[in-house]
């Protein structure tokens, strides 16, 4: 397990279609954290033919909440991987109030905290519509959107040239509306949840992609610098210490 005491955990909270997915991947090359999204790492089991994924296929083709055991800990294992040590930005994780007590006592017990939960607010009925029109590069799975987001030379990837995309199982308009009926009961307490944490900030993310990116990087840069300025505080310490010893 990677050493977790000084590494900003962030949180992106929001609705199917928030744009949590986007602003992630974005925020991930500024800050250069990792992104990790319980959405994809289910559909890596699916993919896989895992046990995991085998149980969860129906429940997210259904539109409902893969249950809490299967997701904590195909989160549990991701967070071993070493590449964590850089910081992470959760996608889709937690999305119940059983998931942030399961986070927070797993942080607790790697000597760390949810920094930041950040919620995405936007309406209902353009959810619909930002997830119907949205499609992957097969290659690189870098996000686009028929209205809002074409790749720049049409039918080709502009991050890696592929020309294959693909559309999720789940995004069709009955499906989405079930997805939001679950995250208005299961996942919403937990803007209450995060505000007794005294972690939570929300911003308006009906705007276009750039602007709330500037409102995320406006509340995260201070927050990311300070732990990690905490992290080479301690660094720095350590060296004296170790100094002073010899
Ligand atoms: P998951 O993959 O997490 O899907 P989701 O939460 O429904 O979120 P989306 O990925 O659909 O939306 P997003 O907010 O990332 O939006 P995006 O950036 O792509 O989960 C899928 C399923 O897995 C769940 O239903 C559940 O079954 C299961 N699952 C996952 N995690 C679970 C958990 N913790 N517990 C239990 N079950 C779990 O944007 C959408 C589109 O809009 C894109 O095309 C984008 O280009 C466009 N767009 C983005 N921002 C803007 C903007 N500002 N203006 C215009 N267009 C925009």
């Amino acid at each position: 397990m990677p050493d977790y005491s000084k590494v900003p955990v962030l949180i992106l909270l929001g609705p199917p279609g928030a744009g949590k997915g986007t602003q992630a991947k974005i925020l991930e090359d500024r800050f250069g954290l990792v992104q990790l999204s319980t959405g994809d790492l289910l559909r890596a089991a699916v993919a896989g033919g895992t046990k995991a994924g085998k149980r969860a296929k129906a429940v997210m083709d259904a539109g409902e909440l893969v249950s809490d055991e299967i997701v904590v800990n195909i989160l549990k294992e991701r967070l071993r991987d070493p590449d964590c040590a850089a910081g992470i930005i959760l996608d889709g994780f937690p999305r119940t109030i059983a998931q942030a007590e399961a986070l927070s006592e797993l942080l607790g017990s790697l000597g760390t905290r949810v920094h930041a939960a950040i919620s995405l607010e936007v309406e209902d009925d353009a959810m619909v519509t930002r997830i119907s029109g949205r499609y992957t590069c097969d290659g690189c799975g870098e996000g686009y959107h028929e209205t809002f987001k074409r790749p720049t030379v049409e039918g080709t990837c502009q991050k890696c040239g592929c020309q294959r995309f693909r559309r999720r199982a789940d995004d069709n308009a009955d499906t989405v509306r079930r997805r939001l009926v679950a995250y208005h009961a299961e996942t919403a307490p937990l803007i209450t949840f995060y505000k007794g944490e005294k972690c939570l900030w929300t911003i308006d993310a009906m705007g276009e992609i750039d602007a709330i990116t500037d409102a995320l990087h406006q509340i995260l840069r201070p927050i990311v610098t300070e732990v990690r300025g905490a992290r080479q505080a301690n660094k720095n310490l350590r060296t004296t210490q170790m100094e002073e010893a010899q």
